[in-house]
């Protein structure tokens, strides 16, 4: 991976930078500004240099979303911030000419077109012939084989940007735990964190495995989960990594009736969840377990929400936030309601590494490099 540091000639030079747009927003507002804060050293290096800067990145799932939230947020943090609200052809080119040496410009969101996702090598060149440089600065699309992350950078020079490097350099540090460590990995969906799992239980002194990925375990041991979300992974695989003596699962539990609100959350011990009831985050015991596990250790990775974080059921997660948050231990968190949280309390000077990847983290984690990073080889 060569650096955006190495480029040699950047005056008026057009400069394809992939950045992490996809932020939350609501009510037409950006409501969570962290990874666009993150893009910002990169957009200035390229200024001060005189480049003329064309941010690309998406938004959404779906392919309907507009970055215009995002440009309005962006432009109290870029002077003269413009917008073009299509991503490639005759309009585009048009605001590209237009832009001065140091100037911006913000493409409209690339999934739009659905050549992004399916990495069309027309799209890709639709948006390779806007520029001169390719820099991939949006680690949390790398683990995505789309085309503005692996078919343009094989298509024009291509450099990793700040935020790129900084994020393989801690995750690559987080690979290699000071010992005692401690993993802790929540959220949902098996078969996304299974490889993780296996990686971090072969280098970390302990591996938490909290929200609801702990219930596909709880089952496969016999204990009850009522109508807790399981992802009906492999019962030979939870075995498997069941027998593993470094993993450790919740003690207690935050329970409601299926749909219920979190007043209507009861705590009970894992072994008395009724059968119309949700287990719906992890209850102070299991919290006062990682407290003390957190006093010695050295190095802490954290990933994913303890409870149903989007429904309301924010209490351990945002405890477990404040524990990292006080402990000495090297912590490097990601994912992106874990970075809420931290956001929430204020936290974020507290981490020693806030990653901007969600699935990305964990891929990367998972296999110590990236399609968007191989790309940029
Ligand atoms: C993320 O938020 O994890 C990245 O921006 C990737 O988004 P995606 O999951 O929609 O591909």
């Amino acid at each position: 991976m060569r650096s955006v540091k190495k480029i040699k000639v950047l005056e008026n030079i057009p400069v394809l930078v992939r950045t992490a747009l996809n932020v939350p927003v609501a009510n037409g507002e950006v409501t969570g500004a962290f990874r666009l804060r993150r893009a910002l050293p990169t957009i200035e290096y390229l200024r001060k240099k005189h480049a003329r800067v064309i941010l690309i990145g998406h938004i959404g799932e779906k392919g309907t979303e507009t970055l215009e939230p995002v440009y309005e947020a962006m432009r109290e943090m870029i002077p003269g911030l413009a917008f073009c609200p299509v991503s490639t052809g005759a309009r585009a080119r048009e605001a590209i000419r237009q832009l001065a040496p140091g100037g911006v410009l913000m493409l409209e969101n690339l999934r739009r077109d659905k050549g992004e996702v399916g990495n069309d090598p027309k799209f890709a060149r639709e948006l390779a012939e806007l520029a001169d440089i390719f820099v991939q600065d949006s680690f949390d699309v790398c683990h995505r084989s789309h085309a503005s992350v692996v078919g343009v950078p094989s298509l024009l020079p291509s450099y990793a940007g700040f935020l790129v490097e900084e994020e393989v350099k801690q995750l690559s540090k987080a690979l290699k735990p000071k010992n005692p460590s401690l993993a802790i990995i929540g959220g949902a969906k098996f078969s996304t964190k299974e490889p993780v799992l296996k990686r971090l239980l072969a280098s970390y002194s302990r591996v938490y495995v909290g929200g609801a990925l702990a219930n596909d375990f709880m089952q496969v041991s016999g204990k009850p989960v009522g109508s807790s979300l399981v992802s009906g992974a492999d019962p030979k695989e939870l075995k498997m990594l069941l027998g593993d003596r470094k993993l450790a699962l919740p003690l207690d539990y935050v329970v409601a009736p299926l749909g219920g609100m979190r007043d209507a959350g009861r705590l009970t011990r894992t072994n008395d969840v009724r059968p119309n009831e949700a287990i719906l985050d992890n209850g102070p015991d299991t919290l006062a377990m990682l407290a003390e596990r957190m006093k010695k250790a050295k190095t802490v990775l954290w990933n994913g929400p303890l409870g149903n974080y989007e429904n309301g059921f924010t209490e351990g997660t945002e405890a477990l936030a404040r524990i990292i948050a006080t402990s000495k231990a090297h912590s490097i968190v990601g994912g992106g309601d874990t970075v809420a949280a931290i956001g929430k309390l204020k936290l974020d000077a507290k981490f020693s590494f806030i990653s901007t990847g969600g699935g990305a983290m964990l891929d990367f984690l998972a296999k110590g490099t990236l399609p968007g990073l191989d790309a940029l080889d």
